[in-house]
């Protein structure tokens, strides 16, 4: 969270969230009191960003189950299991949206068969509240643990928004760049603007400005040369999904600049929670891949932008290979290759 802006927040009844499309012509915030307002919200990209779509699908889950109050715990427990199927077609590809309403719900069908209702809903709103303040952790040890990547003069090149308007704490990429720049390093961002949702235009460079962070758009095109004429050196992004073998979802766009990263020897890092590494998952070819409506990219600002009828290709998200990342930023430390089942497990214990 940044002192002139808060991403998402409970307020007793509803969930209140800034509403991310508006940005950055308008800071207006929206009050979610139905888990159909919640899930509409998490579609269209209203709220966003991995962390802070496991931290919103949580009071989603609790608003749902409220919304039809039921009777006994089987009920409530047949109606969790609704709500959270619904709530986890929302978005596919950011495990931490999934992980947060499977965590949620082991702890409930662990629970004796004579509680009360009202106590499993008391429950699942202090679980949403928790995975809340987790993740303000995270963010904050990320930003620790990711001061060792910078150096003093620092040119880093991002992608999309790993900031906090994608957490519910100070960002996982940018907490660290935040970080550095407020200990005094020389630190100029240059930030795609991520099409075609523009989320690094909208959101990355209105996210830095705020913090007093030198920023630099570019147009994603722009990468590879930014990288050989501005001295980039280093690349920071965020993640969706990490699975065992290090394979990487991010926003569309992040394998390209990995590869381009690689071959003109620039480090490439991904700075994420543990809430967003997904380890059952043994490789980047079963991760869920969203795609999105073709008018995301035929319009722009609500003007056709392409032939009329022209066929599309829309995915959101994209996997880098785990031996493209020079290492992962983690809220439990640094994690450099080789990646495997067994090094990962062995950082989060
Ligand atoms: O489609 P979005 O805007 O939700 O995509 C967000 C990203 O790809 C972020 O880089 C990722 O979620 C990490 S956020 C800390």
């Amino acid at each position: 969270m940044s002192g002139e802006f808060f991403t998402l927040k409970w307020t007793g009844r509803t969930l209140t969230i800034l509403d991310q499309t508006r940005l950055p012509a308008e800071t207006a915030y929206l009050n979610l009191g139905t888990v159909s307002e919640v899930w509409d919200a998490i579609r269209e990209l209203k709220v966003r960003g991995a962390p802070a779509l496991g931290v919103t699908a949580a009071y989603g889950l609790y608003l749902g189950v409220r919304e039809n109050g039921p009777q006994d715990w089987s009920g409530f427990l047949e109606e969790l299991h609704r709500v959270k199927v619904y709530l986890e077609r929302s978005r596919p590809t950011a495990v931490n949206l999934s992980a947060a309403l499977d965590r949620i719900e082991v702890c409930c069908q662990a629970m004796s068969s004579n509680t009360r209702p009202e106590e499993g809903l008391k429950f699942l709103l202090n679980e949403a509240g928790r995975l809340e303040a987790e993740d303000q952790l995270f963010c904050e040890r990320i930003a620790a643990f990711g001061q060792g990547i910078i150096p003093a003069r620092a040119r880093i090149l991002t992608h999309c928004n790993a900031g906090a308007l994608a957490t519910a704490g100070i960002g996982t990429a940018l907490g660290i760049i935040g970080r550095a720049r407020a200990s005094g390093k020389d630190v100029e961002v240059f930030a795609d603007e991520t099409r075609p949702l523009l989320q690094g235009s909208r959101l990355t460079a209105w996210e830095l400005q705020r913090r007093g962070v030198r920023v630099t758009l570019i147009c994603d095109s722009m990468a590879a040369w930014t990288m050989k004429e501005r001295g980039i050196n280093l690349v920071l992004v965020g993640a969706d999904r990490i699975v065992a073998n290090g394979d990487t979802a991010n926003k569309i766009g992040t394998y390209g600049l990995a590869l381009l990263a690689e071959q003109h020897r620039i480090p490439f890092y991904v700075a994420a929670p543990v809430t967003s590494f997904d380890l059952k998952t043994a490789n980047g070819r079963q991760i869920p891949i969203e795609e999105r409506p073709p008018a995301e990219i035929t319009s722009c600002g609500g003007r056709p932008v392409a032939a009329a009828g022209v066929r599309v290709y829309n995915p959101a998200f994209d996997v880098t290979p785990g031996k493209l990342v020079s290492a992962f930023i983690t809220d439990r430390g640094i994690i450099r290759p080789p990646y495997d089942l067994e090094s990962f497990r062995r950082a989060f214990v």
